[in-house]
């Protein structure tokens, strides 16, 4: 029997209704917020990742999906959602445009790490990215748009983890600094981080060994190591979230798994779980755009789990917040009336109304079973004397009253009904 790939999963019916649920809400945020919806093809040119996610990052190192095409190009499926867009705004020239141009996605991501609740082989992001405007307020903006969705789809307990790892001017500095400090502990360091002390020292800080977390506590903060303009920027950022009333908790210890990012990164935990399992995340990447095209883009985003999203809404038992959508079940006795309810859900349905029936002949005890069993709200039921009557019964499944209407009342009294659900 063969079964989908570990880490991935079928997206059924029934938990379709969630999915809708959250993407509706994302859609009309973003549309609040001026962000237009980009879509780029699921797999790219190995080497925009490997440019910019970073040669020594796990993703590039062991977890993207990298194939030879039978014309010999190496492709990769996209391990993350900031890298295309940016590649697709040099490519489309949206320079030319008035900035920040603001793009929102709904995306696949592929990435091979080990599979548990919450981490997938296929999982799929909302992301958001602000190019073209290095203004600290469009830092605020993008952050205040992700609580705003948290808060609109029904999650609470959530804490912002927030940090600043400076620029091209300030950092080398700081990694200096660092290198130092863990320089002198490399005995008591697990292999991974030795490995880190030598090619991605930043990464350090990333470290999930029990043994490496006291070293990570103890070492040089990058907010103690700020330029002038990253600590203004910072400050900016600070007090914008602050006019928006939006709670964060400084964290030095923040600087995400990706090389591209500068100045702002920033987390979404849920209280009770922590970093593990982070809800969403992004930052600032004014450096990118130059590994790609030969212009100078800056910009600002953030990727956030729709699985995880979904999972933390079953968590807080708000996993029926989507509701069922209205229905009615057209419930038939005997071949003419049979006929008739045919032609009534074809009607139902060109109205745009969820219209159900059985396909074969059945008991009315059978069917009515089978509306409560699909969700119906309503029930019309017609037996050969109620067709000869020109009317049908119709029947509240969550009452259990029902009265008589006339055929030709029929599908308006249940646009009325459902406009009023
Ligand atoms: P990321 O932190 O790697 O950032 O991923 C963003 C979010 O995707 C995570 O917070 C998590 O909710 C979800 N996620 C990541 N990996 C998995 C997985 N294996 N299974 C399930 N969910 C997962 C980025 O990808 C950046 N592109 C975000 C960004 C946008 N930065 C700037 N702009």
């Amino acid at each position: 029997m063969l079964q989908t790939p570990r880490g991935t999963n079928d997206l059924l019916p029934a938990e379709q209704a969630a999915w809708d649920y959250v993407s509706d809400h994302f859609r009309a945020i973003c549309a609040a917020y001026g962000y237009g919806e980009i879509r780029t093809p699921v797999f790219e040119d190995t080497r925009l990742f490997q440019r910019t996610v970073g040669e020594g990052t796990d993703i590039v190192e062991k977890e993207m999906y990298t194939f030879f095409d039978r014309g010999g190009d190496s492709l990769t499926l996209r391990p993350e959602g900031t890298a295309p867009v940016v590649r697709a705004y040099l490519e489309h020239g949206m320079h030319r445009l008035p900035q920040p141009v603001k793009l929102s996605y709904i995306a696949s991501i592929f990435r091979y790490d080990r599979p548990q609740a919450g981490r997938l082989r296929q999982h799929h992001q909302f992301g958001v990215e602000a190019l073209g405007e290095s203004a600290a307020t469009v830092d605020a903006e993008v952050i205040a748009l992700l609580l705003h969705l948290y808060r609109n789809v029904g999650l609470t307990g959530l804490s912002l983890q927030l940090n600043s790892i400076g620029d091209a001017a300030c950092r080398p500095q700081y990694i200096e600094e660092l290198s130092a400090y863990y320089r002198s502990h490399t005995h008591a360091l697990c292999e991974n981080c030795r490995n880190r002390l030598e090619r991605n020292p930043l990464r350090l800080l990333d470290c999930k060994e029990d043994s490496c977390q006291p070293f990570i506590h103890a070492a040089p903060h990058t907010l103690g190591s700020l330029c002038a303009a990253c600590d203004a920027h910072f400050d900016t950022l600070k007090r914008s979230l602050e006019a928006m009333d939006i709670d964060y908790t400084l964290n030095h210890t923040l600087v995400r798994g990706l090389d591209y990012y500068t100045r702002t990164v920033f987390e979404v935990w849920p209280e009770a779980v922590g970093r593990q399992s982070a809800l969403g995340g992004g930052g600032r990447y004014d450096g990118l755009a130059r590994h790609i095209g030969k212009r100078d883009v800056p910009g600002i985003g953030f990727g956030t789990g729709i699985e995880r999203i979904i999972l933390n809404l079953e968590r807080q038992g708000l996993a029926s917040a989507a509701d069922v959508p209205f229905g009615v079940y057209v419930a038939t006795l005997g071949d003419n009336a049979a006929r008739y309810g045919i032609g009534l859900v074809n009607d139902l349905r060109q109205r745009g109304i969820r219209a159900l029936m059985t396909y074969k002949s059945r008991s009315l005890k059978a069917q009515l079973r089978q509306a409560g069993n699909l969700g119906a709200h309503y029930a019309v039921i017609v037996g050969d004397d109620e067709l000869e009557q020109g009317k049908a019964l119709l029947r509240d499944l969550n009452s259990s009253t029902q009265e008589l209407v006339d055929d030709s009342d029929l599908a308006p009294t249940l646009e009325r009904l459902r406009a009023g659900n």
